[in-house]
């Protein structure tokens, strides 16, 4: 695959078949995405890749945990809730979402659905978790770099034709991701990706989100033309 295919074909995965994805391939992708910059070349990534039994108990607790409405424990900043430009591309994508999956915008019991998919990590046979070394908390630097390094994961993935969508709503219960992957202490929790073969038949994957245009993004200057 050439570069521009896999930037412009990867979407995120929300729905996988069931099929393993072997170690090796796991670590060919790891390999690819750890050639990502970072701060001074501090790599403050590392990786707990997840199956099988432990990833199931995750996903039961995270669902056992989110259902009895214990309060969400990420453990890194989410800021205030979008506005404006910001939630109208969180809304217009989860539309998106929802008409490929024939969910209707009042059906409440499709959209709960929805959301425990997630935290059941979309069903993916494999789930990686992304944490960075305790003692660099507090550089913003530091999760910069874990989104470089898990930004070339999803595109490594991609070009090995596997699919994953990077989520949040994996690590929201971080106690039971600390148990049953046994997150060392000197770790903190930064983002789960959920990784696996994508279910071409499930409609989620063929949504391709937008992007605003270059130039609402960008300004150039010095520039003649
Ligand atoms: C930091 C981060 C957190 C995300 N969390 C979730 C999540 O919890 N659930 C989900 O379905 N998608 C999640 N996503 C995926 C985004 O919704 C997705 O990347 C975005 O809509 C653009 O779509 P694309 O990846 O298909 O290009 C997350 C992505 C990032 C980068």
């Amino acid at each position: 695959m050439q570069f521009d295919d896999v930037i412009l074909g990867r979407r995120s995965i929300r729905g996988y078949k069931p099929d393993p994805v072997p170690r090796a391939l796991i670590e060919e992708i790891i390999g690819l995405a750890m050639r990502a910059p970072s701060s001074m070349n501090t790599q403050p990534w590392n990786f707990y890749v997840i199956t099988g039994e432990p990833l199931d108990r995750i996903r039961a607790g995270n669902t056992e945990r989110n259902l009895a409405g214990i309060p969400h424990s990420r453990e890194f900043r989410t800021g205030q809730g979008f506005t404006g430009q910001h939630r109208d591309r969180q809304v217009g994508v989860a539309k998106q979402l929802f008409a490929a999956m024939g969910i209707a915008r009042d059906d409440k019991e499709m959209r709960q659905d929805w959301v425990m998919r997630g935290f059941r990590q979309f069903d993916a046979p494999v789930c990686v978790i992304v944490t960075y070394d305790r003692v660099l908390d507090g550089s913003d630097d530091t999760p910069f770099d874990c989104g470089a390094v898990t930004t070339a994961l999803v595109n490594a993935a991609w070009s090995r034709g596997l699919g994953a969508v990077i989520n949040s709503q994996g690590i929201m219960q971080s106690p039971v991701v600390r148990q049953y992957a046994g997150i060392a202490d000197d770790q903190v929790i930064m983002k789960s990706v959920a990784l696996g073969w994508p279910d071409e038949s499930f409609p989620a994957n063929a949504v391709v989100s937008h992007r605003k245009t270059v130039a609402e993004a960008t300004v150039f200057v010095g520039f003649d033309d």
